[in-house]
């Protein structure tokens, strides 16, 4: 579980620490700019149902905030669940994945900070956490999020079409992102 896992981690420009209530308005302050709340699953614009949401505990304990010299400059959620597998054999699938999800504040975008805090998501998730797949998704059209999973080794596992209802672009395609952990160590040998 990610509650058991030993944080804040550092990398070379980074640290990456548990979110708290704390953290809602920073979140926030970036989440609801335009070329941010454009791919994420809620604009922020409304206070007090985005702080509902970042504050519930389930939500809270699966989201990691990055800072670059001590400012809140993005989020990660790592969502841990069950892998498909058949009722006699389910037990040994349980909580063996990850969804992952990120975000960066535009004025922190270009600058590898995305790669380098992924990285170490990518190192918890295999070495910390022992899970055996991760997975991401995002629209099709948000290159900069699948570009990312490219930088990141992984491999994409599905285009949908338009199966994904954007806010203001309607039924949009979507892409889908998987690593295995063998995979992984053979990038990282
Ligand atoms: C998706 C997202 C996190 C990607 O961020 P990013 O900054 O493009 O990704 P990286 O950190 O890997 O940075 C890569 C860029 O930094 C540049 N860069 C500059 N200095 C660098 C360095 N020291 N090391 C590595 N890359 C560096 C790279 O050249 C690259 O630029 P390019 O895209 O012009 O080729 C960001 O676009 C974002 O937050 N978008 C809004 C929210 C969103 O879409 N979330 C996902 C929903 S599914």
């Amino acid at each position: 579980m990610l509650k058991d896992v030993n944080l804040p981690v550092r990398t070379e420009r980074l640290a990456l620490r548990r979110a708290t209530v704390n953290d809602a308005e920073a979140v926030r302050a970036y989440k609801q700019h335009p070329d941010v709340s454009m791919w994420i699953p809620s604009d922020g614009t409304d206070p007090d149902d985005f702080r509902r949401r970042f504050c519930d505990p389930a939500k809270l304990a699966g989201t990691l905030v990055i800072e670059h010299e001590s400012v809140v400059i993005g989020d990660v959620k790592i969502g841990i669940v069950d892998g498909w597998a058949q009722d006699e054999v389910s037990e040994h699938a349980r909580g063996t994945e990850a969804e992952l999800g990120w975000c960066l504040a535009p004025n922190a975008q270009g600058r590898g900070f995305a790669r380098e805090a992924m990285r170490e998501v990518l190192r918890l998730c295999f070495v910390d956490l022992e899970l055996r797949r991760v997975t991401a998704e995002c629209y099709a059209d948000n290159e900069p999020s699948w570009r990312l999973m490219e930088r990141l080794g992984m491999r994409r596992e599905s285009h949908t079409v338009r199966d994904s209802l954007h806010r203001t672009l309607g039924w949009l395609d979507g892409m889908g992102y998987a690593l295995l952990a063998g995979e992984w160590e053979a990038r990282t040998q």
